[in-house]
């Protein structure tokens, strides 16, 4: 079973990006993962474009760039300007009553196109996208923060997406993902696990992302 992990550097420490994005890349992580907030969709204030293209700079890790924002459409070509190939957007459904403009905006860049749902958003909501999506990203805590619990609630919708998805298709959790949550989620069929705390917080980022790993691959782990 191939699991991907995505780091989220929302857990490291800013001032040290560079290096927590080189310590992911040392431990073989998928993907980092890029959390843009912009104090309206969610209440929190993140990082914009300059932090993906400086990411971009010192790594050849796909970026996976996670937005919650309003108005997602106005900044898809801020971020594609520093992506290549392979890096992934994603935008909120919640957001926007065209997520195929979105979509085929995100194509049109030539990256891969990611749609997301809030704990509460029902699937029917990603209907109309779900055969054009590259990334289903099913939240499983409130975007906003990181370091919060995991919601197991979403384990029937992610079950239902992930078999209705198009094969292939990348099914993204989000949020409060552990060694002990993150098998629940690859149950239900998610495959790819982006995690914060459970990477930056720990003293050993290596054996972090590894125990990761294993859980995925329902192995047991002690984390
Ligand atoms: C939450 C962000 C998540 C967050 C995950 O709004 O979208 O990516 O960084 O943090 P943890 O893994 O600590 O729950
Ligand atoms: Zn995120």
């Amino acid at each position: 079973m191939d699991i991907k992990i995505s780091a989220s550097i929302l857990s490291a420490n800013p001032m040290e990006f560079g290096k927590a994005i080189k310590d992911v890349e040392t431990a073989k992580v998928d993907y980092i993962h890029v959390d843009v907030m912009d104090g309206h969709f969610v209440p929190n204030i993140t990082m914009g474009p300059f932090i993906s293209e400086s990411a971009k700079s010192v790594t050849n890790v796909p970026l996976d760039i996670h937005l919650m924002i309003e108005n997602a459409d106005k900044y898809i070509k801020s971020f594609a300007k520093a992506a290549t190939e392979g890096d992934i957007i994603t935008f909120h459904i919640e957001t926007t009553d065209k997520p195929q403009d979105i979509i085929s905006m995100i194509k049109d860049e030539g990256l891969l196109a990611g749609v997301a749902l809030n704990p509460a958003t029902p699937a029917e909501a990603v209907e109309s996208v779900i055969e054009t999506a590259d990334l289903i990203l099913a939240m499983t805590v409130n975007p906003g923060f990181s370091g919060q619990s995991f919601i197991e609630d979403v384990m029937p919708k992610l079950n239902e997406l992930s078999k209705n998805a198009r094969p292939g298709t990348l099914m993204e959790v989000d949020g409060g993902l552990t060694c002990e949550t993150a098998p629940i989620a690859v149950k239900n069929g998610a495959n790819l696990i982006a995690a914060a705390s459970a990477i930056f917080k720990h003293d050993d980022i290596s054996k972090a992302v590894q125990d990761l790993k294993n859980s995925c691959n329902l192995e047991p782990a002690i984390c």
